[in-house]
């Protein structure tokens, strides 16, 4: 019951998404891609064919590692930045993309801490992959919020404190995974086999396969 109603609300929003951005993705998603390769140092140039000079409908969807929604409409399905040596924080830039369902990040220089709006940030994301970056601070609580979301992985970083235990309550996850950082304190409490973890390389963390946490 549950199940269905949530996914409902899901198809719900995608035909949301799919209805509403012909008439508002366009500017915004242009918009959004251009603030995110400014606020980027970009070395070695994989975000040259990012050229904003062109306005034919659907031009950003040739960029390098940008997937639209439809290969002639101007509106940001997925981006796949993974292994481009880019430097920088994460761009706030990336809310102006609002279709945005798959964010891959993994295996850059990024640093700084995972904003904590990040659900304001991506309300629609559905994977989300920051590993094999420099990121450093907390796991923000507000992940929880991203309600959509089925993968998160962060591994490979430089993060710290506590897992929001209000994960476990993300109705979709089903792969979160946080090796090699310096996470602390217990896991969440995630319903047995539901969500596929790896915490290997978190000195601090404790919980079910793992030190047992202190007396609570
Ligand atoms: C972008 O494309 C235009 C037209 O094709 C070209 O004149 C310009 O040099 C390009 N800009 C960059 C930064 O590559
Ligand atoms: C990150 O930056 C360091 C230092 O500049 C460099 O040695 C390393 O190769 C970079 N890593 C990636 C994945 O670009
Ligand atoms: C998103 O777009 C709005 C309207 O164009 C702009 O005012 C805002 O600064 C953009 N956000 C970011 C983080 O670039
Ligand atoms: C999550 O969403 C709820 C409802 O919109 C809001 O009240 C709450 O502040 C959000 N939590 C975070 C950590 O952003
Ligand atoms: C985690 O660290 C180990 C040992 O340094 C390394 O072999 C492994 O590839 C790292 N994992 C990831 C996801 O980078
Ligand atoms: C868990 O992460 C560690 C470190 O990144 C890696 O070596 C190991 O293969 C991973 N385990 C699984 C089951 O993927």
């Amino acid at each position: 019951m549950v199940k269905s109603s949530q996914s409902f609300t899901f198809s719900v929003t995608l035909l949301f998404l799919i209805i509403c951005g012909n008439t508002h993705g366009t500017d915004t998603d242009i918009f959004c891609l251009k603030s995110i390769k400014d606020s980027l140092q970009d070395p070695h140039k994989h975000l040259q064919s990012w050229n904003f000079s062109s306005k034919t409908e659907g031009f950003i969807c040739n960029f390098n590692g940008v997937e639209c929604w439809h290969p002639d409409e101007n509106r940001v399905l997925n981006l796949k930045l993974s292994h481009m040596s880019l430097r920088g924080a994460l761009p706030h830039g990336i809310e102006n993309c609002t279709s945005l369902t798959g964010l891959d990040f993994s295996g850059n220089n990024l640093s700084g801490s995972i904003p904590e709006n990040i659900a304001t940030l991506l309300p629609f994301v559905t994977s989300l992959d920051l590993s094999s970056n420099q990121f450093s601070g907390p796991i923000p609580l507000s992940l929880a919020n991203c309600t959509y979301i089925n993968t998160i992985k962060l591994d490979q970083n430089h993060l710290s404190g506590e897992i929001p235990q209000e994960l476990a309550l993300l109705p979709r996850l089903k792969i979160f995974t946080v090796s090699n950082n310096s996470l602390t304190g217990p896991v969440p409490n995630f319903a047995d086999g539901r969500v596929v973890v790896n915490y290997s390389n978190n000195e601090g963390l404790c919980g079910p396969s793992l030190k047992p946490c202190p007396n609570n």
